[in-house]
């Protein structure tokens, strides 16, 4: 009884406290919270590097006049987490990212407050200034050693999405390490068109043609562009390969000649890394870069795909990839022990509309031993239950097209020797018990 009085007491107290200041009511989650005070700081936050105009959300959040139509469907979006978008299975596995956009329950329950008691404005002089962006156009990476411009492709005013490869010269005769990496649109109505391009460096055979597929660079999607890798690391541009730029064009209304371009910083010629940044397609099932799939229609299948690791490695970064039919997939990490041990380091769902990535922050970074084996799980739903199943009459096979599927993983990693090995985990264990105590 004591307990509950004096909890009370509390309760109240704080209530009281809460009252004057709109930070003090941010911190602790305000009873009568209005969008100048505390729902337009989460938006700004968390919302409107996608929801502003020129971007790729259907609609700006930032005044009051745009935000007020949407209470209801926001609510919805941020309780369901579908909003901001990341799809990481949060019942398992590693939770800490570098680049989780997730809101906090306390956001959360101050957005759904709001709502719930008719989405008021408050004092529209608290509204907090909205944040500045650069320019949609502007180097992220400073001004690039190399610029690689590829062809500039015409997208008609209307008719179904677009996707393809363009291949252009990196020019370069000798192998280089990357330092800093970004795709950027040349212009604004490229920018409008561009709904997103992979980039890759593609090697030749001895007569010079493609040989397709390539190593992986750099992902572009709008509010994404630029990857800065740590210092001490690079991703290495082999010497004598062709650019290569697969991309998803979308058409809006006029035609546009959509013109895209790398731009490249690079560690000075003839130096090494320290570590150098792997970023491969790795778990595609029978030993196939994009997996062997039999998918029959209406039925939901699962592929399975191993790769070893023969090096120790820290594991950076992993991006499920499929198409359409995709919708989960899982991450794990079998271990050379006696017995055998293996853990379920990451799920997530997954949305041909999303490529996400998962950046593991430093210190939850997977660190695995030599002769560790990947074994990545993906499921493929080719019934009526999967809206982006266009076709589910029909039978589906791996393949390069859109229609066609694929299952594997991107894999970002550094590879380490056995004694950097020890010393990390050592290191990570340490600073573990120090947390503790
Ligand atoms: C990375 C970009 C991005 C971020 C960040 C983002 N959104 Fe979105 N949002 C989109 C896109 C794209 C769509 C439309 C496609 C979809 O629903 O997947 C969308 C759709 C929505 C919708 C549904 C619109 C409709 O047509 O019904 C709501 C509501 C919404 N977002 C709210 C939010 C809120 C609130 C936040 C921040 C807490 C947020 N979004 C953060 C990109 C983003």
């Amino acid at each position: 009884m004591r307990t509950t009085q004096s909890l009370v007491a509390m309760l109240l107290c704080s209530a009281v406290l809460m009252l004057p200041g709109s930070a003090a009511a941010q911190a602790t989650g305000s009873e009568e919270p209005t969008f100048a005070s505390d729902v337009a700081p989460i938006l700004y936050e968390s919302c409107i590097k996608c929801h502003r105009t020129g971007q790729i959300a259907p609609m700006s959040l930032i005044t009051y006049q745009e935000v007020r139509p949407w209470a209801r469907s926001i609510k919805n979006k941020v309780e369901t987490r579908a909003m901001p978008p990341w799809h990481l299975d949060r019942r398992i596995g590693i939770q800490v990212f570098k680049n989780d956009p997730s809101l906090t329950d306390e956001q959360i329950a101050t957005i759904v407050t709001w709502v719930d008691n008719g989405a008021p404005q408050g004092n529209p002089a608290d509204t907090p200034t909205p944040p500045e962006f650069a320019p949609a156009d502007a180097w992220q990476i400073g001004e690039p050693d190399l610029v690689v411009r590829f062809p500039a492709y015409t997208v008609p005013d209307a008719g179904p999405d677009i996707f393809g490869n363009l291949l252009t010269e990196f020019g370069l005769d000798e192998d280089r390490y990357i330092t800093a990496i970004q795709t950027r649109p040349v212009g604004d109505s490229s920018r409008r068109v561009v709904h997103h391009a992979l980039s890759y460096a593609v090697e030749q055979n001895e007569e010079g043609e493609s040989m397709g597929g390539g190593l992986f660079l750099v992902e572009y999607a709008s509010g994404k562009q630029a990857e800065i890798y740590p210092p001490g690391s690079g991703l290495l541009l082999p010497g004598n390969t062709q650019a290569r730029l697969s991309f998803h064009l979308h058409s809006i209304g006029e035609e546009i000649d959509a013109a895209m371009e790398l731009g490249i910083n690079f560690l000075p010629k003839g130096t090494e890394p320290e570590f150098i940044r792997y970023s491969k397609q790795l778990g595609g099932s029978q030993g196939q870069i994009i997996g062997v799939l039999d998918i029959p229609a209406g039925e939901t299948t699962r592929s399975d795909g191993y790769t070893r690791f023969n090096k120790a490695a820290r594991i950076t970064m992993f991006q499920p990839h499929m198409h359409m039919l995709g919708r989960y997939q899982c991450i794990e990490f079998i271990y050379p022990t006696q017995p055998v041990r293996a853990e379920t380091v990451n799920c997530a769902g997954f949305d041909y509309n999303w490529h996400m990535n998962y950046n593991y922050a430093d210190d939850t970074a997977p660190l695995i031993p030599a002769g560790t084996i990947l074994h990545v799980t993906s499921w493929l739903d080719n019934s009526t239950n999967n809206r982006g199943n266009i076709d589910p009459s029909n039978w589906v096979g791996s393949g390069q097209r859109t229609i066609d599927e694929m299952a594997f993983a991107w894999i970002g990693w550094y590879d380490l020797t056995d004694e950097e090995y020890e010393a990390e985990v050592a290191a990570r264990q340490e600073s573990r018990q120090k947390a503790e105590n």
